[in-house]
């Protein structure tokens, strides 16, 4: 918070010259604030050890910094307790679901999800989904103004081979629901016909070619199924709750994209190379970059160079961010290199994430052993809802109904974002619904758990609270995590984590635990009772905060 950053600033200020440097410690057990003494060294001749132990000599504490220690290199300051609890509490009450909020004037846009028409949606989309539309949201909540937009993939090979076969080999048979699923399946069969007589691929390039010259017959099967793809994602859309201000789509950025390569040529940028036009990025290690094939036909990194002009262009926006699988990382390096050279040099950036894949075992789409997004999400439906029917045999259907699906939800999107970007997620299936675990049903109990102790003791005012009284560890505990979600939140955009956030409001929900069982909330002392009641509303509140960042919904029962 702000104000403990003053007050730590205070005392600093006649001592060190870059106060900027000043940071809020990962372990929180380090200290409220440390200060890093490397950069003091040259000038004073010391090693930052001593320097640290100089300056712990020469600041006093006072009323709101009750110790600082000398840790390393590093100055750890500790503030006050009970300071600490007056100001986090009373600021928490005060401002509500709009704590840790911050303003902020730039804007960018950021584009997740990009799935491809004609293919199937499985729980590797998922990821993306949830990593996008939870940095979606922190940026929000940051105050920064956001562009959510999605980038689908409805032209290319893939597209060729999925209507040719469903021309050739199912051209009589008749769907109804789910049809973009049943592409998808199309997709992977054509795929394992390709692979088991090669020469097919002839067919399926006549085809593409046919597609690329708008022929009408194939111009309307395309035009066809390629909604049937996007009714599907759309479903998916709405009942993740992630929502899109604008869709791009790969068809619509083909044509800018050749006349950009074309341009490229011209300007000596890119060069022809058995016909082919690439740009040689030999000499920044990056490889040669193809940008328009050797037919004339337009490639993936075609569309992206007309589609990051058109982002600035049309959004007037600050920034770039593309949510993208780890496996692109070259391709994006490489697209972000060619466009500064065309002296298009604007902040772009690559969230690359890793794949997801299940205990038995990895998928590709191209393979067809994928696990869809709906099967695995109505196989947990199911289970949530045999467990959660046991324990409230008294609700109606829709209570029940609306319940299982948030748990669900929540357990399938904390898995997705709990990790580091770069890890592979192995989503178990049980793990993830585990109410003792580090889940999303875990931190939805936790926020349970204190809407069900405030409704109980039924608390009506909170004036006049005793803030000394709150003094036990498993208190400190708490207050330390309820000062820090607001740096939380800027480190999570910063290093572009949402897996900070989750795991942050996986600690608050253990130190709401650990709270629980060792200190008696309901009790004679009146005075401790209010005290450690508004310690659990404020637990409530940032808890429910972060979950809503998170995409998942706080219940109040489960
Ligand atoms: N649709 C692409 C795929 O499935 C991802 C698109 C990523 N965004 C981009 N601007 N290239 O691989």
């Amino acid at each position: 918070m702000q104000i403990f950053r003053d007050e730590v600033e205070k005392l600093l200020k006649k001592h060190v010259k870059d106060l900027s440097l000043l940071e809020v410690p990962p372990d929180r057990s380090l200290g409220d604030f440390a200060y890093p003494c490397f950069h003091l060294a040259k000038e004073l001749k010391k090693s930052p050890v001593m320097i640290a132990q100089d300056l712990v000599k020469q600041i006093k504490p006072n009323k709101t910094i009750e110790k600082i220690v000398a840790n390393g290199s590093y100055l750890n300051f500790f503030i006050d307790k009970s300071f600490k609890a007056k100001e986090v509490l009373s600021t928490i009450f005060k401002e509500k679901e709009k704590y840790g909020s911050q303003k902020n004037k730039q804007k960018i846009i950021v584009e997740y999800s990009q799935p491809n028409t004609h293919k199937e949606f499985h729980i590797g989309h998922l990821r993306n989904v949830c990593l996008g539309s939870t940095l979606i949201n922190v940026l929000r909540y940051l105050g920064y103004q956001v562009i959510a937009a999605n980038y689908i993939g409805d032209i290319g090979n893939h597209v060729a081979k999925s209507l040719w076969c469903l021309k050739k080999y199912h051209a009589k048979e008749k769907i109804t629901t789910r049809k973009g699923e049943y592409l998808g399946k199309i997709y992977a069969e054509a795929n394992k016909r390709i692979e088991d007589d090669p020469e097919l691929k002839e067919e399926v390039d006549q085809i593409h070619k046919k597609l690329e010259d708008k022929e009408k017959e194939w111009y309307d099967l395309w035009k066809e199924t390629r909604e049937w793809s996007l009714a599907d994602f759309n479903e998916i859309y709405k009942y993740l709750n992630a929502p899109f201000d604008i869709c791009f789509y790969e068809s619509e950025v083909e044509e800018e994209g050749k006349k950009i390569s074309n341009l490229l040529l011209e300007k000596g940028i890119a060069i022809k190379d058995q016909g082919a036009i690439l740009v040689d990025l030999d000499e920044y290690k990056l490889g040669k970059f193809l940008i328009l094939k050797k037919d004339g036909t337009s490639l993936y990194s075609t569309k992206d160079l007309a589609l990051a002009m058109r982002k600035f262009d049309e959004f007037n926006v600050d920034k770039s961010i593309y949510v993208v699988d780890a496996r692109q990382k070259l391709y994006f390096q490489q697209l972000f290199k060619t466009l500064e050279l065309m002296g298009f040099k604007k902040d772009m950036f690559h969230l690359a994430y890793e794949f997801v894949t299940l205990p038995e075992g990895a998928m590709a789409s191209r393979k067809g052993n994928v696990v869809l997004f709906t099967s695995l999400r109505d196989e947990i439906l199911v289970k949530v809802m045999e467990e959660t029917r046991k324990r409230h045999q008294e609700w109606e259907e829709e209570k029940l109904d609306a319940t299982v699906k948030a748990i669900t939800l929540a357990a399938m999107k904390f898995e997705m974002v709990k990790y580091e970007n770069t890890n592979v997620v192995v989503f178990d299936r049980d793990q993830a619904l585990n109410l003792e675990g580090e889940t999303g049903p875990y931190v939805q109990y936790a926020h349970a758990r204190c809407c069900s102790i405030l409704k109980k003791a039924n608390m009506k005012t909170v004036s006049k609270v005793d803030f000394s009284l709150l003094k036990e560890d498993q208190e400190s505990k708490i207050l330390k995590l309820l000062a820090t979600y607001e740096n939380t939140l800027t480190e999570t955009i910063k290093h572009y984590k949402p897996s900070l956030l989750a795991r942050y409001a996986l600690e608050l929900a253990q130190a709401l635990n650990e709270f629980y069982h060792y200190c008696k909330v309901v009790s004679e002392d009146k005075e401790l009772m209010k005290a450690r009641l508004l310690l659990i509303f404020c637990v409530k509140e940032v808890l429910a905060s972060a979950l809503q960042l998170l995409v998942i919904e706080p219940l109040e029962e489960m």
